[in-house]
């Protein structure tokens, strides 16, 4: 597909007009009086993305238009905001919650669940955030890892802590939001002094997958705020006058960075929906609050793709003025349909948990060409890497490092130094510290960036990052299975899905009742996105000498591919 060369598509003049130029002479302390300060050192996120707003003209102006499961629509107001966070900051402080504690949210997208992150930062507690479909193994290991002392979270999610909450000493308390939560909240002032912490404080955590072992706990810090208004302002282009909707939930981390931390920072009014997918149901919504920007995944758009163009044109969408897609690789395909459906063409970018923002992206004032990840963010310089640490020339695929000079970094992996000391490397070629993501991509000749795949065995499904570990641990405790190999196998709808090889117990007989019953078991305990839809028999596994599965084997195989470099493999 040719480079899409975008004047037809500019509605109005973007935030970043000139690419080169903001490269050029790029600098973070350049922006940082955008941004609410204590003192040269001290800021608090929370603040820049509700406080700063319910302190200026845009006191009485929407934040949050939050349309329910059933399409209504309700409306908060920054000073919305800032009252019941500022209650809700109040309410923790004075059932024990101190600066540094562990308060996790455990919640569908609620309103209550953005007042808890604004409110928990405010005091200078750490936000943690799971995923609403997490099931008990999931959800022990996150608090129990955090060692949490407070859980925000519904009476029916509720019950799924049922089997751990006597594993979880530390969890002081369970706060139901439907258990009369809020309305001991309003006993509380809502006046409250946000905490001046430091900018290296440590504000909001996540969970996040690698190859092997436990998830670790990514702990980024108050200054990420930098980052993240510039992306939110010069990549997804917000204005103070867009309606902007992203599909994320902040269970994962575009959910915290670009629904609440850098898209409210820049002042926006933010659309958040629950609801189960649907595209009429989506398309309503574009058109009933008139939505500008619109931040989304490739795995929606290949959804809305399937449902076809005659449903698109139901719908007066004319209000959308700039698209754009995150968490796996955006074809040209979605690209193409995205242009005849909307008119405007999805500006993909790239970025990781541990980035805590986006860098590399697609500009509204640069060419899209379809199927890169676009350019570094200004100030983000990336290298890509030979495994000898060496820098790699133009089109050849290498790891792609990132000097790690930018605030939203992140900071740490929660008590555990040595996971985060894994993720950098030193380079003699360049002389330089670089911090490793664990995708393999290459340069072009324009200095565009292309992704080829991950490093490692990280699934990504329907832009999900799922961890195959843990999935072969919640597996094999099922009283059927001696072991499992999990890989994810490519699917043209949902990018990769799940795919389990499993070895039986003699005394189990293979069927496909046992297939459902073992995927089943995984959606239960582990979490309901992160199952294996498709689940194969064998009588072994591959395995390395020193009894680590091979998955890269089961990979190739599964994909007819050569197996490659066999010599460290046990048996096959
Ligand atoms: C993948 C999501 C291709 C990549 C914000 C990365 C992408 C991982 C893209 C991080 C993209 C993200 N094109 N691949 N535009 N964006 N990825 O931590 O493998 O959930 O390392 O963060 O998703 O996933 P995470």
């Amino acid at each position: 597909m040719d480079t899409i060369h975008k004047d037809k598509y500019l509605k109005s003049p973007p935030n970043l007009p000139d690419y080169s130029k903001a490269v050029e002479g790029f600098h973070y302390d350049k922006h940082i009086s955008e941004l609410v300060w204590f003192s040269p050192r001290h800021i608090n996120a929370a603040y820049n993305a509700i406080t700063k707003n319910a302190l200026s003209d845009r006191k009485n102006k929407v934040a949050l238009y939050y349309v329910d499961e059933n399409e209504s629509v309700n409306k908060y107001t920054f000073l919305d905001l800032e009252l019941s966070s500022n209650k809700l900051g109040n309410f923790l402080k004075a059932i024990g919650c101190n600066r540094g504690d562990r308060v996790f949210i455990f919640l569908p997208r609620v309103p209550e669940l953005y007042i808890s992150f604004i409110g928990i930062l405010k005091i200078g507690a750490i936000a943690g955030t799971m995923f609403s479909a997490f099931g008990p193994q999931a959800i022990f290991d996150r608090l129990s890892q955090s060692e949490a002392k407070f859980l925000i979270t519904n009476s029916e999610m509720a019950t799924r802590l049922k089997s751990i909450r006597n594993k979880l000493p530390n969890l002081k308390r369970i706060l139901l939001i439907d258990k009369g939560l809020m309305t001991e909240i309003d006993k509380y002032s809502d006046v409250l002094n946000t905490t001046e912490t430091d900018m290296t404080d440590d504000a909001f955590m996540l969970y996040t997958s690698g190859t092997t072992g436990k998830p670790k706990g990514i702990v980024h810090q108050h200054k990420a705020i930098i980052h993240e208004y510039l992306t939110a302002k010069w990549v997804l282009d917000i204005k103070d006058s867009d309606i902007y909707w992203c599909t994320a939930d902040p269970g994962w981390v575009t959910g915290i960075a670009y629904e609440i931390l850098g898209s409210w920072a820049c002042g926006s009014s933010t659309v958040v929906f629950p609801g189960r997918f649907s595209a009429d149901g989506w398309y309503r919504i574009i058109e009933k609050l008139k939505v500008t920007v619109w931040y989304t995944a490739p795995t929606a758009i290949r959804m809305l793709a399937s449902q076809g163009l005659t449903k698109v044109k139901k719908y007066d969408l004319s209000s959308l003025r700039f698209l754009a897609s995150v968490g796996e690789p955006l074809n040209p395909e979605p690209i193409r349909w995205g242009l005849k459906a909307f008119n405007l063409p999805f500006h993909d970018n790239y970025w990781q948990t541990e980035t805590g923002g986006i860098v590399i992206a697609n500009y509204a004032a640069l060419p899209i060409k379809p199927g890169s990840m676009g350019k570094p963010f200004p100030g983000i310089k990336p290298h890509i890497i030979a495994e000898s640490g060496d820098e790699v020339g133009v089109n050849k695929v290498g790891n792609l490092t990132l000097e790690p000079n930018w605030p939203s970094l992140m900071k740490k992996v929660w008590r555990r130094p040595k996971k985060y000391q894994s993720y950098f490397l030193y380079s003699k070629d360049l002389k330089k510290k670089l911090y490793i993501t664990g995708d393999l991509a290459y340069k072009d000749r324009d200095g565009y960036y292309w992704f080829v795949g991950r490093a490692d065995d990280v699934i990504k499904t329907a832009g999900e990052r799922v961890g195959p570990f843990e999935v072969e641990s919640a597996l094999v405790a099922h009283e059927a299975v001696v072991e499992a190999g999990v890989i994810g196998k490519p699917d043209p709808m949902r990018g990769e899905i799940i795919k389990a090889f499993v070895v039986l117990k003699p005394t189990f007989k293979q069927s496909d009742k046992l297939k459902e019953e073992l995927s089943m078991f995984v959606k239960k305990n582990l979490a309901g996105h992160a199952y294996p839809r498709e689940i194969e028999f064998v009588d072994h596994l591959p395995k390395t000498r020193s009894g680590k599965i091979m998955r890269r084997i089961l990979k190739a195989k599964e994909l007819g591919l050569p197996i490659g470099d066999t010599s460290t493999l046990e048996e096959y």
